[in-house]
């Protein structure tokens, strides 16, 4: 969508802030020798306190209120009776809507742990999400965000994964503008304007960057079982930086 009165951005702002904060709970919360289950149930007794609905459930019928995924599944995991372990790698995604209104944020951390080729890899995957925000401005191309992206994974040492992408969000989890890739695509001449509603969401790793979906339908795993991480954040597109609404 675009934003284009104050009661959008309003309400943007509230959801937004409503999936920050659920995330970083999650992620306080997260220990080893907990389910994935119990951490996707703190999720949603902060969804629900707050009014708000997950919004793969609603979407999509998604069996969990967010996405929890362990390593090298990286995205869309299912919360269920697995027991996290000291310093495995692993990603929440929380999406949820308010009044009609959807805001997506993610993350990547270490269960319990500091592991410093982990570390090396988060860090970077959150620093080329800050330079693709950057990048997000109304006027420039929106294949800028790709390249943004490609240019700082590759400096870092890492790929990028080819096959999961940014989107368009605001009245529904993902709507136009599609396919925010993670690369660059010199035919896209999609131009960003202003008040547009995008959740740019950048995947690193050390693979190859492909993924293949598991036997349960939902989960996503790098296909040479690489580490990857992800982070998220839903933005309105402005002519200088961003509003980040789900910082
Ligand atoms: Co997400
Ligand atoms: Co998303």
């Amino acid at each position: 969508m675009t934003a284009d009165s104050q009661k959008d951005i309003e309400s943007l702002k509230a959801i937004g802030r409503i999936c920050a904060e659920t995330l970083r709970k999650m992620m306080n919360a997260t220990r080893a020798g907990m389910t994935t289950r119990e951490l996707d149930e703190i999720g949603r007794a902060l969804l629900e306190a707050e009014g708000a609905r997950s919004a793969p459930q609603k979407t999509y019928n998604f069996p969990g209120m967010t996405c929890i995924s362990v390593s090298p599944v990286i995205a869309h995991g299912i919360p269920n009776e697995y027991v996290l372990q000291e310093g495995e790698l692993i990603h929440i995604d929380v999406s949820a809507e308010l009044d009609g209104y959807y805001a997506d944020t993610g993350a990547s951390l270490v269960v319990s742990k500091r592991d410093r080729n982990l570390e090396r890899l988060l860090d970077a995957t959150k620093a080329t999400l800050a330079k693709a925000l950057r990048a997000a401005k109304a006027g420039n191309p929106l294949n800028g965000i790709g390249r943004t992206v490609q240019a700082e994974a590759r400096k870092r040492g890492y790929n990028v994964i080819y096959d999961l992408t940014g989107h368009g969000i605001g009245r529904h989890l993902h709507e136009p503008p599609r396919e925010i890739l993670n690369f660059h695509n010199p035919n896209d001449n999609r131009i960003l304007n202003d008040g547009l509603v995008l959740a740019i969401e950048p995947f690193l790793t050390t693979g190859i960057g492909r993924v293949v979906e598991e036997k349960d339908g939902w989960s996503l795993r790098t296909i040479d079982k690489s580490i990857a991480a992800q982070f998220e954040h839903t933005i309105v597109v402005t002519k200088n930086e961003p509003i980040i609404l789900t910082l």
